[in-house]
């Protein structure tokens, strides 16, 4: 029988070393390296269900009479498969933002009544698009958003997105927060929602749903600020006599390094309840992150090993272009070994890109075996926010993808 050695942080049943081999929802990460070649991301379909699975169970506890729904962030990985995957299991709807993501949704097999929307500064022809599809869950973020659907669509029934002007984000990172002390583009405030519900009113337009999602990545270590969200955000709900669903958002975050304390469901659900119990409203969420971040890991092939002052460098071949979070949000990525030997001593090294810009390096300082002989190297966490956000710097913005169904 196999034994599991979990002694890396971030190991769990399904990637974990087995026999010092990386397996990967039962795969050898070795073989596929060989086969696939690099930079390859690898997404486990398994992984994505159970994620889902454990954020639906958790909000069970909330639902009380109506039913919650959870619509998957499209934004996080649109990578067909995964998206007619995620169709088939039916566990969950599409949170779409453009109208292309809409139409791609649909492509993979959602229909428009499994799509809740919520975009920033649309085009006259954006709403064009969306307002010919009749069950599109639409919901506004701002006046001229609320005007320009009113137009298209009189009499209908939509949602608000609001600004709390309070966030949640990993670390209390500014650079993942939507609403907080600065004033942003996404929903709207207090001070305009009065005239955001007669604008709405002046079209026959029925407030059906309040959306807000204020920041990305949070842990157990942020609860009692995502508790402050919620309260603040129900002042506006409680305005709306018309409102039957609350969409809170997503943001739920995975453990990015060994000191992050992961986010604990129980206590997540716990708190939406304590504040549920008393309305008679459904509440959707609609993640990205939690789903699939950590279903998938990024093949990397390793280039050259040398000493620049008294730092050991390990080049690979693929830069932050194609997974931009650590640039962007400066979210440190882990790479992993595919093989481990527990008696071969760890140095540390600084993993770096091929990109000419920037500092292009994915992890400072990580912790790896020799790696003098090894021909790859994975990124764990690369599920969500890498391929979709690549571009093609530096004319280095091929890759391959591939889905484990088993
Ligand atoms: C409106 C909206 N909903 C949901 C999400 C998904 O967020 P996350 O992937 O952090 O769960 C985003 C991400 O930016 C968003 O803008």
């Amino acid at each position: 029988m196999t034994k599991h050695d979990f002694s890396d942080w971030w190991q769990r049943p399904d990637l974990c070393y087995q026999q010092q081999q990386l397996y990967f929802s039962g795969h050898r990460v070795a073989d596929f390296a060989r086969q696939m070649g690099s930079p390859t991301f690898v997404y486990s379909a398994r992984r994505v269900r159970d994620n889902i699975e454990r954020v639906k169970q958790a909000l069970a506890v909330v639902a009380g009479q109506r039913n919650h729904r959870l619509y998957y962030a499209m934004k996080a990985n649109r990578f067909a498969p995964l998206l007619t995957y995620l169709k088939q299991t039916g566990l969950c709807g599409i949170d779409a933002c453009s109208p292309a993501e809409v139409e791609h949704a649909i492509g993979c097999g959602f229909m428009p009544g499994d799509i809740s929307f919520t975009a920033t500064s649309l085009a006259g022809k954006d709403f064009d698009i969306l307002a010919r599809y009749d069950d599109l869950l639409f919901n506004a973020d701002s006046l001229y958003a609320i005007r320009e659907w009113g137009k298209r669509r009189p009499g209908s029934e939509i949602g608000i997105r609001i600004n709390p002007a309070v966030g949640v984000s990993r670390a209390s990172n500014q650079l993942l927060q939507y609403a907080g002390p600065v004033t942003t583009k996404f929903g709207i405030y207090k001070e305009q929602f009065s005239e955001a519900l007669a604008v709405a009113e002046s079209y026959g337009l029925v407030v059906r749903r309040i959306h807000f999602h204020t920041g990305c990545g949070y842990l157990t270590d942020q609860l009692s600020q995502w508790r402050a969200v919620l309260k603040t955000c129900l002042r506006f709900v409680d305005q709306v006599p018309t409102v039957q669903r609350v969409n809170i958002g997503g943001g739920l975050g995975v453990p990015h390094v060994e000191s992050d304390e992961p986010l604990n469901l129980e206590s997540w659900a716990s708190i939406i309840k304590e504040f549920f119990t008393t309305r008679d409203l459904a509440v959707d969420v609609e993640p990205g992150d939690y789903l699939v971040k950590d279903a998938g890991l990024l093949l990397l092939g390793i280039t050259y090993i040398e000493e620049k002052e008294s730092t050991r460098i390990l080049g690979v071949d693929a830069g932050f272009n194609i997974a931009p979070e650590p640039a962007y949000y400066k979210l440190p990525f882990q790479p992993v070994p595919l093989s481990d030997s527990k008696t071969v001593a760890r140095t540390p090294y600084h993993v770096v890109g091929n990109i000419n810009e920037a500092l292009d390096i994915w992890s400072e300082n990580v912790l790896l075996p020799d790696m003098t002989d090894e021909h790859y190297l994975a990124l764990i966490n690369a599920g969500a926010y890498s391929s979709s956000m690549a571009s093609n710097h530096c004319m280095r913005g091929q890759f391959k993808e591939c889905l484990l169904l088993s």
